[in-house]
């Protein structure tokens, strides 16, 4: 492993809000904080949870436009929670926690009706594996068990594939499945900037105009990005 990789995690381990569980402590039983995010936080306000977050953009940057609400980004790579970690300690945002862990343990993290919205920005569209993807049934599943009823399931993404397989195959399957468990689709673009902006209001433009790194990439490649939003309806 390089240096600066070895460096970035050792710097992981002295950031408060940088949490880092044992593969034991979530595989067999339920995490220490589950069900005490609020008390972790200090306050009652909504906790938002963004998965596969890489560096962090959204927890940083929804924490500095929303800070009433809380925000957690889950991914499993270190150096990239890092980068997002120094951002949110040199702004001095107290409203943002990093957890280091696998996706597929969240229900050992979070009780039910503990998550108010679940972001998922530039995931893996995962061509090979459909059980991976993040908005597969197995993760749904996952979801509703932590989701709060009207929470919100959010997802910006680059690729046809996981827009198309999201909006067009998992969350209408499941609704079919789960008649007492709805997702309810409220927004839904295939070309964001180009003409799907306008309709939000000014907060959410800011949101929505925050630019993860792979955006960015994916950006300078002239693709179009894709939101979806969802209501969990119960
Ligand atoms: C394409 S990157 C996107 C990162 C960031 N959201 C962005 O837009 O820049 C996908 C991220 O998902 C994380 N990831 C994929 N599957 C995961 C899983 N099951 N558990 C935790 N992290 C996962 C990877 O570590 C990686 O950082």
């Amino acid at each position: 492993m390089g240096k600066n990789k070895l460096k970035k995690f050792a710097q992981n381990e002295t950031f408060k809000h940088v949490i880092q569980p044992d593969n034991k402590e979530v595989l067999n039983g339920d995490f220490r904080l589950k069900g005490k995010w609020h008390e972790e936080f200090g306050n009652n306000n909504p906790i938002v949870l963004e998965l596969a977050c890489g560096k962090g953009e959204y927890s940083a940057g929804m924490a500095e436009i929303f800070p009433d609400k809380n925000f957690i980004g889950m991914d499993i790579k270190g150096a990239r929670i890092f980068s997002g970690a120094k951002e949110v300690e040199e702004k001095g945002l107290t409203n943002v926690r990093f957890i280091r862990t696998k996706i597929d343990f969240i229900n050992s993290f979070f009780a039910e009706n503990e998550i108010s919205e679940i972001w998922i920005l530039f995931a893996d569209p995962q061509i090979a594996k459909p059980r991976k993807r993040l908005t597969s049934e197995i993760f749904l599943n996952r979801y509703i068990k932590t989701l709060k009823p009207n929470g919100l399931l959010n997802l910006k993404s680059d690729s046809d594939d996981l827009y198309e397989f999201t909006r067009d195959e998992s969350l209408p399957e499941f609704n079919a499945k789960t008649k007492d468990v709805q997702f309810e689709k409220l927004e839904d673009t295939s070309a964001l900037y180009e003409s799907g902006i306008q309709q939000f209001d000014e907060t959410m433009q800011r949101v929505l105009n925050i630019r993860t790194f792979y955006e960015q990439m994916w950006l300078a490649q002239g693709k179009k990005m894709k939101f979806l939003s969802y209501q969990l309806n119960r």
